[in-house]
């Protein structure tokens, strides 16, 4: 047989899945990069609607749901035929890559930066590059980005903005020089883990022809386990999208529970506030002591660090019951990320760390 099978390694996310029938770990988990409470209104919404109409699960569904999409597109100020809707943002980075990555392709990636990228570039046997900054408090700039993508003619470059590491984000002026400054290179910025919908950059891709942005629904908006995310792409290839998407893509609960937390807004901004003080009371807990916070993250993500003159905080935490993503998974080599979203979490994180340093 000359065929050889597809093997690339298995793709590694930061994420915890939950097993049916099978009880969660027995650890304070601020692993995670979800939302850690769900809308109301989406959970009466679901239940009732599963409750009274059985064609929810019975018919195939539109993925492309028109209202989900206008909706969208009000929010983000771009034409309707700019929005798809994907099975995750994960789906959507996947179709980016289908559409514009081959074995001929520069491929840029950060580090640190999602794991999850560098499993798509392998797949389609790129030429993977990377531009790293692992020393704390890992912020890669514009100018490096620039640099970086001329030297080694980068074709296509995705990051997450926030970052999927630190939670820190770049300003939607930072995300249009970037594009500017480099005409010939496609640009996916993977807003998956934003909690700040109106800061997005995504407008952008009404003027720049080489500008992708990738949305999700499972996390701001709590719905991770209904599978479900959205792209914004230029006019220019939008085409490429339709054809590519599966016709099947979204669960119709997923369309209608992400159609139904948009509309959430005090839900969503009950989650901001929460986040904004979680964020403040483990600064402040980490003030005078060898823990470091890395500075302006702006979702549940925030990076927890110690320098060598301390065990790695990922270890002593350990041994009080609390799970923080390990560092080294990022190929940062100590301490790790913390997920903001949970009050009665962050608590019991904070209560350790004034364990761990009584002398204050
Ligand atoms: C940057 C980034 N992209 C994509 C994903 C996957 O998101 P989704 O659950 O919408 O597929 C995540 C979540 O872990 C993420 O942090």
């Amino acid at each position: 047989m000359s065929i050889e099978p597809f093997s690339v390694e298995k793709i590694w996310v930061p994420t915890d899945f939950t097993e049916f029938g099978k009880p969660k770990e027995n650890l304070v988990n601020v692993a995670g990069c979800e939302n850690s409470h769900t809308s109301g209104i989406v959970m009466k919404v679901l239940q009732e609607s599963l409750g009274s109409n059985p064609a929810l699960l019975i018919d195939h569904w539109q993925s492309q749901d028109t209202t989900l999409r206008k909706k969208l597109a009000e929010l983000h100020d771009v034409a309707l035929e700019q929005v798809y809707l994907t099975a995750g943002a994960l789906a959507g980075i996947q179709y980016s890559f289908g559409i514009f990555v081959n074995e001929n392709t520069n491929v840029g990636l950060l580090k640190p930066d999602f794991p999850g990228f560098v499993y798509f570039s392998k797949w389609k046997k790129a030429n993977t590059h990377w531009l790293k900054n692992t020393e704390f408090p890992f912020y890669i700039g514009n100018r490096d980005i620039a640099d970086f993508v001329r030297k080694n003619i980068v074709d296509f470059l995705i990051l997450s903005n926030p970052s999927a590491v630190m939670g820190t984000q770049k300003e939607t002026k930072e995300i249009e020089d970037l594009v500017k400054a480099s005409p010939n290179t496609i640009f996916i910025v993977d807003e998956a883990d934003s909690i700040h919908p109106d800061s997005s950059s995504a407008h952008l891709s009404k003027s720049y022809n080489n500008a992708i942005f990738l949305g999700s629904f499972s996390k701001f908006y709590g719905l991770s386990g209904l599978r479900v995310g959205y792209l914004i792409t230029p006019k220019k290839f939008s085409e490429h999208f339709d054809r590519t998407i599966s016709p099947a893509e979204l669960t119709s609960l997923a369309i209608l529970a992400a159609t139904h937390v948009l509309d959430d807004k005090q839900y969503q901004r009950e989650t901001q506030e929460k986040v904004r003080k979680n964020l403040s009371s483990l600064e402040s807990a980490c003030e005078g002591i060898p823990y470091r916070v890395v500075p302006g993250s702006r979702c549940f993500a925030s990076y927890l660090w110690a320098d060598g003159g301390v065990e790695d905080p990922y270890q002593t935490l350990q041994g009080y019951g609390i799970k923080i993503l390990k560092g080294s998974n990022f190929g940062i080599e100590r301490g790790g990320r913390v997920n903001l979203s949970s009050t009665e979490n962050i608590g019991k994180l904070t209560g350790a760390v004034k364990q761990i340093f009584p002398t204050r």
